[in-house]
């Protein structure tokens, strides 16, 4: 597939089969992230794999309440992949107050990215999700309190056959060619 068209074909995916994805395909995403670039190549990042039904099951109940219910689909996917991001070393740390920029926050995203799309590659849809109750995650699955989990990779086969559209500000909106 040509890489416009995967990136064409990813689509958050917000209903799945129950279908398991074989542990193979979840470590070629995982190799996929790996290979993500990173500022001062820092890699900032741990990758928690549940792939247990039961396990996704209770702690979706527990981390998807109240104001963050809009994402209890995760509860039926086939795998999450939990982001654990990793602590700045001193000199990135100060690069990035000087700068203002978090770069452990591109970072992550790069790497998510990459798996995202290994995993469209591989035909297993996948959606970024940012809202959900950290606390009660890092509890309920006993990550040190210090731990940063900014994002979950929900993964699996899609169980709708509705093809969904992408919709995306016109391009002659998002760019400009610099002038002198
Ligand atoms: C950092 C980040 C956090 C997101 N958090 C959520 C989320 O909590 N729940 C959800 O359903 N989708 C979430 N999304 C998915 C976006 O809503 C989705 O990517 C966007 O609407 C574009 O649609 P597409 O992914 O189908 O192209 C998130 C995406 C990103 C990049």
């Amino acid at each position: 597939m040509k890489f416009i068209d995967l990136v064409k074909k990813r689509k958050s995916l917000r209903t799945y089969l129950d279908k398991p994805i074989p542990r193979q395909d979840l470590l070629s995403c995982i190799e996929a992230a790996r290979l993500a670039p990173s500022a001062c190549n820092a890699q900032p990042w741990k990758f928690l794999i549940i792939d247990d039904k039961d396990t996704i099951k209770s702690l979706v109940k527990d981390i998807c309440h109240t104001i963050y219910s809009f994402n209890k689909f995760i509860g039926e996917a086939s795998a999450l992949v939990i982001v654990i991001s990793q602590k700045e070393g001193f000199l990135r740390k100060a690069a990035g107050k000087i700068k203002g920029t978090n770069y452990y926050l591109i970072d992550i995203g790069i790497a998510c990215q990459h798996l995202a799309l290994q995993a469209q590659e591989l035909g297993i849809g996948s959606c970024w999700i940012g809202w959900f109750d950290e606390k009660k995650l890092k509890k309920n699955l006993k990550l040190p309190k210090k731990n940063k989990i900014d994002t979950i990779m929900s993964l699996g086969y899609d169980k709708s056959i509705m093809a969904k559209s992408k919709i995306r500000k016109p391009i002659n909106e998002i760019y400009s060619f610099y002038q002198k």
